[in-house]
């Protein structure tokens, strides 16, 4: 069975986008019966944050959300980053053997930096710690959103390189997934929805605060009898990346779009559209958000999944590094 790895920062609540582009493809890919490792990057998150409580509460609550949404601890090693030190022992090697134009040429450095955080070496080796989180367990399989793809391409140059320069064939050369219909959700305010942009729709927010975020989507100035462009519409891409292209829901809101009289003489409007989002999130989520009001309330489960997660994830990642070791003569 191919082995599966993927992790998350802990840099704020998981948000639909998370779910569409990651999370979605993790239950898929455990539903067929993959060998998996998911985790959270908490050291990853280190390089960006700088509030120790904060810290501590996302990387809690991502591991909650991964068991709320279905990830099955019996099926799928879930754990913390800095609770498998292996992992940065291997960073170090693979730093070694890492030309520094490869990090040169990293955008999501770039992007950081564009955002407004501060240079650190943490942040401009980041893809080094990617590389050895997806290779100590020698993944096949990394399944990510788009903005991830060239993260995993140096992983695969950097284990191309160390097994050429050494002369060995310690690591499985992993490849990229993209999730079948792979789009960038767009936010509330149209751009990418991500953390750092405070423009997210959190899948677990309560009803009342939920329906409000989904009304401030920004929309054109279409009235309820224009006719109206899905594709250049937020609230109908987001419907589309969670219910799926081909799902009746989406061709209804999509015809409705085209022919605003199909849904009523008066037509049907962004707020019309706004609603048929809250309802599809509280029937696509309701499982997971009653499971996840009965995680938070037994954190003895959560320390319990974590370490068993962590002791399958240490396991594979010491023959790893053994390995790798002693092919470079340490
Ligand atoms: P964020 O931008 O919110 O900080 P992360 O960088 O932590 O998100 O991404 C975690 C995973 O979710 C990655 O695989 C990423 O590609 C995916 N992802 C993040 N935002 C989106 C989005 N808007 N649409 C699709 N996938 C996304
Ligand atoms: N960089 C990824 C993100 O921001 C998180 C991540 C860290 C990751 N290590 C990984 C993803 C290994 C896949 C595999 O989303």
């Amino acid at each position: 069975m191919p082995r599966v790895l993927s992790g998350i920062q802990p840099s704020g609540q998981l948000h639909l986008g998370n779910y569409a582009g990651a999370i979605r493809q993790f239950l898929d890919l455990q539903a067929a019966q993959h060998e998996m490792f998911v985790f959270v990057a908490s050291y990853h998150a280190l390089t960006t944050q700088r509030d120790p409580a904060a810290l501590r509460a996302a990387t809690r609550q991502i591991v909650v959300d991964y068991l709320a949404f279905g990830l099955d601890p019996a099926k799928t090693a879930i754990y913390v980053q800095h609770d498998v030190p292996e992992v940065t022992e291997l960073a170090w090697l693979l730093s070694c053997v890492c030309p520094t134009s490869f990090m040169d040429k990293a955008v999501s450095y770039k992007d950081k930096l564009a955002k407004g955080f501060s240079a650190n070496v943490g942040l401009y080796t980041y893809p080094i710690l990617q590389a050895a989180d997806i290779l100590a367990p020698q993944a096949d399989i990394v399944p990510v959103g788009k903005d991830q793809v060239q993260h995993i391409e140096i992983t695969r140059d950097l284990a191309l390189r160390f097994n050429h320069e050494f002369q060995t064939a310690v690591f499985t050369i992993p490849g990229h997934r993209l999730a079948p219909d792979a789009e960038v959700l767009p936010g509330i305010d149209g751009e990418k929805m991500s953390k750092s942009y405070g423009n997210t729709i959190d899948p677990f927010q309560e009803e009342k605060p939920l329906r409000k975020r989904l009304m401030s989507i920004k929309t054109d100035s279409k009235g309820v009898s224009d006719a109206k462009d899905p594709e250049t519409c937020s609230i109908f891409r987001i419907f589309r990346g969670i219910a799926g292209k081909d799902d009746p829901r989406t061709r209804d809101l999509a015809a409705k779009y085209a022919d605003p009289s199909r849904h009523s003489p008066e037509g049907f409007g962004y707020g019309h559209a706004k609603q048929a989002l809250f309802e599809l999130i509280l029937d696509h989520f309701g499982p997971a958000r009653s499971r996840r009001a009965a995680l938070m309330a037994d954190q003895g489960y959560i320390d319990q999944v974590l370490k068993a997660g962590a002791g399958k994830a240490r396991a594979v990642a010491q023959i790893t590094v053994q390995k790798a070791r002693a092919a470079a003569g340490l």
